[in-house]
């Protein structure tokens, strides 16, 4: 695993984007898996902007998702499908026609996950897949035990991590309890795994998915068993290390 500081989350942001413009070089088509929240963003608008200036053709870029909520109605402007359009494929000028996800208004949620899954696999794997950190060390919506031969499924979400996520919607009482992940096994499949961390309340966990055991009780350690696995943190989330 290669660990790269950065000062800020914007150099963050430009040194991920740059691996992703690079990958879309060499390989115009290429799947690359995006993370929601916030950390990510800086990612996503410094590709974009080389797109702007031409430094990058993302014009046959694919772009898959890593979790969704299940029972948000379709279109709701917190859907991951509908915040990964917004912030990545429509700033990047795709369409919907490039992007894919899990369906979490799906009645068979279980064969939702599977199709997903497989979907992946024949869309020939992800090339790169850009992670955050929850504050308990989960990736995707992998929380804390979560198998790491899992593959994408249900799962219910930790009391923290709708706390963490309740700023996006109006109050706690309005984070959806159940999630679609793709699996930490499935997460592993990705050629390239990048994790960014930013900021002083990720210290913690970063310390622990970069330095501790390889634990199920630390979903994010899981990167330690991936042959292509960059951790980029700025000064604050790696505090710890
Ligand atoms: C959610 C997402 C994760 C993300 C995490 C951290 O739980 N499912 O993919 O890594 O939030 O979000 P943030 O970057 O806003 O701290």
């Amino acid at each position: 695993m290669e660990v790269v500081i950065v000062p800020d989350s914007a150099a963050g942001g430009e040194l991920i984007a740059e691996a992703m413009a690079e990958l879309l070089r060499s390989k115009p088509d290429a799947l690359l898996g995006v993370a929601t929240g916030s950390t990510p963003l800086p990612v996503y608008e410094a590709l974009s902007a080389k797109v702007r200036a031409s430094e990058v053709d993302a014009s046959r870029a694919r772009i898959c998702q890593l979790d969704e909520y299940v029972s948000l109605p379709y279109g709701h402007p917190e859907s991951y499908r509908s915040v990964v359009l917004r912030e990545v494929v429509e700033p990047l000028g795709l369409t919907d026609a490039s992007f894919m996800g899990p369906d979490g208004t799906a009645d068979d949620v279980g064969a939702a996950c599977l199709a997903y899954d497989r979907a992946l696999a024949e869309a020939g794997g992800v090339d790169l897949q850009l992670l955050g950190i929850g504050t308990d060390g989960h990736i995707g919506f992998n929380e804390p035990c979560s198998s790491l031969a899992s593959r994408t499924r249900i799962k219910t979400l930790t009391q923290q991590t709708r706390q963490d996520n309740a700023r996006f919607f109006d109050g706690l009482d309005e984070v959806p309890h159940h999630v679609i992940t793709q699996g930490i096994g499935t997460i592993l499949e990705a050629r390239h795994l990048v994790l960014l961390a930013t900021g002083e309340v990720k210290a913690d966990a970063v310390a622990l998915a970069v330095e501790g055991p390889l634990s199920a009780l630390v979903p994010a350690s899981a990167l330690q068993l991936h042959p292509h696995a960059t951790v980029v943190v700025d000064e604050a989330a790696a505090a710890g290390l």
